[in-house]
């Protein structure tokens, strides 16, 4: 039996563990370390508790501060209880600084790493994801990457013999949970404390990007976007944000906006199932866009995920009211024999890989 660290912290992470961690203790030990970067209850523990994801064994509480700051205290914990547990690899997910820490600290160790969802490129070297990824990749024993694109990239890079075409667990984790809740069984009278009429359909806006949250101007050409369209928003706020989202929607009597909490995911999906498009920031919720065939306006200066770019599906635009109200408007059309995310079984993937690689 061999022993796997896990490092999460962050929203979406948790979502990509629920569907490697279960399979991987099938046959293998795994000692999960949750950084604290995410710790309200509705961006951490809700979603341990609604999949299903095995309690972490050390939850180290850091959050917050300068990127290095995160990154520098992530490093001295994980560090130490490396030393502790002597894993045979360790298990690290996307982007954040949770995962740039989990693997800088097990490099310096000598302690394999497997990094799942390689392989993304935005090319702007000021993304701060970029930074952590391209560093994790570099150190990484096998990189599991969700598309062909990704492949391209870690190849550019000198990286394709130590990279897996696995798909992407976002794909996992969408076909199981999408049919936990249908959006008829959402409650949205306690989900936005108003008697909202959803007849007509409504939009769902997610944005948490540091791009777009770091000063006013950016939310709020987003914001006066959403409330010109002919129906609600519903808009679950970022903890990043929320002060700055909030006052912006007083000032400006942004009232067809409904901000609401963090809802869990399997609610997130409920929503994005039900709505009539969706304008974000997140990869995450770009993904589960193109996979539930809803219309996506993506505002960022870059594209994260150019796979789902196509027939009008997913556009990207810089936060300027028109264009996203413009873009919006395009139609798309769905091509069903086009999946580039894989067949759903990415997890299968990389548990099985890891357990015939150590
Ligand atoms: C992080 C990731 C980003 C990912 C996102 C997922 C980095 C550099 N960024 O961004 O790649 O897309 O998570 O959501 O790692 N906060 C709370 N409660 C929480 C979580 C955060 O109040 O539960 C507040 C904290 O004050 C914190 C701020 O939000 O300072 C930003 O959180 P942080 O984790 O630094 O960045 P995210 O924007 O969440
Ligand atoms: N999500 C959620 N609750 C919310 C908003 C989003 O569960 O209130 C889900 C969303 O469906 C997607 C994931 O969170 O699965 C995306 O995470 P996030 O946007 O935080 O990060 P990113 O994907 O941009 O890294």
């Amino acid at each position: 039996m061999s022993k796997f660290v896990t490092v999460i912290g962050a929203r979406p992470q948790f979502i990509k563990a629920a569907m490697v961690s279960n399979l991987l203790r099938r046959e293998n030990i795994e000692i999960m370390i949750h950084t604290g970067q995410h710790y309200d209850y509705n961006m951490s523990e809700l979603f341990f508790d609604e999949m299903h994801i095995p309690k972490p064994n050390y939850n180290l509480g850091i959050s917050g501060g300068t990127h290095a700051q995160m990154t520098g205290n992530m490093m001295i914990a994980i560090e130490d209880i490396l030393l502790k547990e002597k894993p045979d690899g360790i298990l690290v997910y996307g982007d954040t600084n949770s995962t740039l820490a989990g693997a800088l600290s097990a490099a310096k160790l000598h302690i394999p790493i497997y990094h799942i969802e390689a392989g993304t490129r935005t090319h702007c070297d000021t993304n701060p994801e970029e930074i952590n990824r391209i560093c994790t990749d570099h150190i990484s024993k096998i990189l599991f990457a969700c598309t062909k694109e990704n492949m391209k990239e870690l190849e550019n890079e000198g990286l394709k013999k130590r990279s897996i075409l696995s798909g992407d667990l976002m794909y996992d984790a969408f076909l199981k949970y999408s049919k936990y809740k249908t959006y008829k069984e959402i409650d949205f009278f306690s989900l936005t404390g108003d008697q909202i009429d959803i007849s007509e359909g409504y939009y769902y806006l997610t944005c948490h990007r540091a791009e777009n949250t770091h000063n006013d101007s950016n939310l709020l050409e987003i914001l006066k976007a959403m409330s010109e369209l002919d129906n609600i928003t519903i808009y679950p706020v970022h903890p990043r944000n929320k002060t700055r989202a909030l006052e912006l929607h007083r000032k400006y009597k942004l009232e067809k906006i409904k901000l609401i909490e963090p809802v869990g995911y399997i609610e997130s999906l409920a929503l994005l199932k039900g709505c009539k498009s969706v304008v974000t920031d997140s990869g995450g919720l770009q993904r589960e866009a193109f996979f539930a065939q809803k219309k996506c306006v993506t505002v960022l200066d870059f594209p994260v995920w150019p796979e789902t770019m196509v027939d009008g599906r997913n556009c990207i635009v810089h936060p300027y009211k028109d264009d996203i109200l413009n873009c919006l408007e395009k139609p798309q059309t769905i091509n069903n024999m086009y999946m580039p995310f894989g067949k759903g079984n990415a997890g299968e993937i990389i548990v099985q890989t890891i357990t015939q690689n150590i």
